[in-house]
């Protein structure tokens, strides 16, 4: 199972924790829909203990989580927070009595405030700044990981984060927007470099959001439009890591929008890694006249109006391994939003175990046709913080009642429970 940190833990205030963009995002108005925050979510920070317990029970044997950089390095550049790291020891701690594999994610998206105040990642001194991070984790915790990803999707980052401004930290700007998109890849690849002098032994990748994208008609300008916007989600972010170069098709259409790149960038970011991590949803489709247009030829959609397309991840499992030769894959995020109800203390949601025994048969389909998958993480352990839509949407195999924090397993959380003890 998957979770992350600022979707989670709460405790925004407390053992030292810095300000970090979206707890900024959150107190500007209008930006959640249910004005929330993270200040308390699923108490994790508190809770953690019978979390990890939880999961145990469960038959969970690999947890992929985030570190809140605020929370061991207040400013992102000043001195580590003891009480911080002391925080992820615990949990490291319980996962191992446990027999659970820590699989750690260093940045999901909750970048230090004070960073941000010095241009955030649209300035390459963050670049500097994430691996004294990356470099300062590692040292501690490097040999109780089972992976290190550097980043969570760096498109969401630099899309819904500066150009759409729908996210952290809420800029509309495309002409930043792409320099922030190369900012990430460039501070994972110089992390990764770093890493593998000091960590030989670590598994390393990086995480993104790959959605595959269909053109809406077999018109030359839909599988045109299609094409260019496959290159503005996947080979963006697939070609500079594995080929060494930003795909052209898009860096022409981007015009004086494309992001400043040192000759040597490259070079550091196609570093070889070990794994890339497909966090993946749905499928999207684009047409000339009306990009994105999902719903229209949608037969199942979830409560965040994303159609249910397993076969959408076997095709892109397919074609990464085709197009890009990685060593391994890894699903680091599937998983569905529907609206639960608690009722008897039990909460039934069929679809969302649909939804999962589909895209892990999808799985299987890809691993039978020759694709390197070696893991599958749900998304979420528990309902949580969905970002800019706050606890509105739930993607927990776990329901979590804010009121009380009371944890109920819904029944597809049963269902993969049994899944995973082999029943
Ligand atoms: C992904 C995020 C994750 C979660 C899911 C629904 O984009 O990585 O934190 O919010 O979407």
């Amino acid at each position: 199972v998957a979770t992350a940190a600022f979707q989670i833990e709460g405790a925004a205030r407390e053992g030292g924790r810095g300000e970090s963009i979206w707890d900024r995002f959150c107190a500007q108005p209008g930006r959640i829909v249910d004005a929330s925050s993270g200040e308390i979510a699923c108490d994790h920070y508190h809770r953690m203990p019978d979390d990890v317990a939880l999961m145990a029970r469960m038959g969970v044997k690999n947890y992929r989580f985030s570190i809140a950089w605020p929370r061991v390095q207040p400013d992102g550049h000043g001195p580590w927070n003891e009480a911080g790291f002391a925080f992820y020891e615990r949990l490291l701690d319980a996962l191992q009595a446990h027999g659970i594999a820590a699989h750690l994610t260093l940045n999901h998206w909750d970048l230090p405030q004070s960073l941000q105040d010095q241009g955030g990642w649209t300035s390459r001194e963050t670049c500097g700044h994430f691996v004294r991070y990356a470099q300062e984790v590692a040292r501690r915790f490097g040999h109780r990981l089972a992976s290190l990803v550097t980043h969570n999707e760096p498109w969401v980052i630099a899309i819904l984060g500066h150009e759409q401004g729908i996210f952290a930290p809420g800029v509309k700007a495309r002409s930043k927007a792409f320099q922030v998109s190369h900012h990430p890849l460039l501070s994972h690849g110089m992390a990764v470099k770093a890493l593998r002098q000091s960590h030989p032994q670590l598994s390393l990748g990086i995480v993104l959001n790959l959605s595959p994208i269909y053109p809406a008609s077999a018109s030359q300008a839909d599988l045109d439009k299609a094409r260019l916007d496959d290159g503005y989600i996947v080979r963006w972010y697939m070609d500079p890591l594995f080929k060494g170069q930003y795909p052209a098709d898009v860096l022409e259409d981007l015009g004086s929008d494309a992001p400043l790149v040192a000759e040597e960038d490259l070079a550091i970011i196609s570093q070889p890694i070990d794994f890339v991590g497909v966090n993946y949803y749905t499928r999207n489709f684009s047409s000339s006249g009306n990009p994105w247009d999902v719903r229209a030829n949608a037969q199942r959609v979830t409560d965040m109006g994303w159609e249910v397309y397993p076969p959408g991840l076997t095709e892109l499992l397919v074609r990464l391994h085709r197009d890009y030769r990685p060593q391994a894959l890894l699903v680091t995020e599937n998983g569905s939003a529907f609206v639960d109800q608690l009722q008897d203390g039990l909460v039934h949601d069929p679809e969302r175990l649909d939804y999962l025994r589909e895209h892990i048969e999808a799985c299987r389909t890809a691993v039978l046709q020759g694709v390197p998958l070696k893991g599958y993480f749900a998304w979420s352990l528990l309902d949580n913080f969905e970002w800019a839509s706050g606890y509105s949407k739930r993607f927990g195999l776990v329901y979590v009642d804010y009121k009380t924090q009371a944890r109920i397993v819904k029944s597809s959380g049963h269902w993969y429970s049994n899944f995973l003890m082999g029943r």
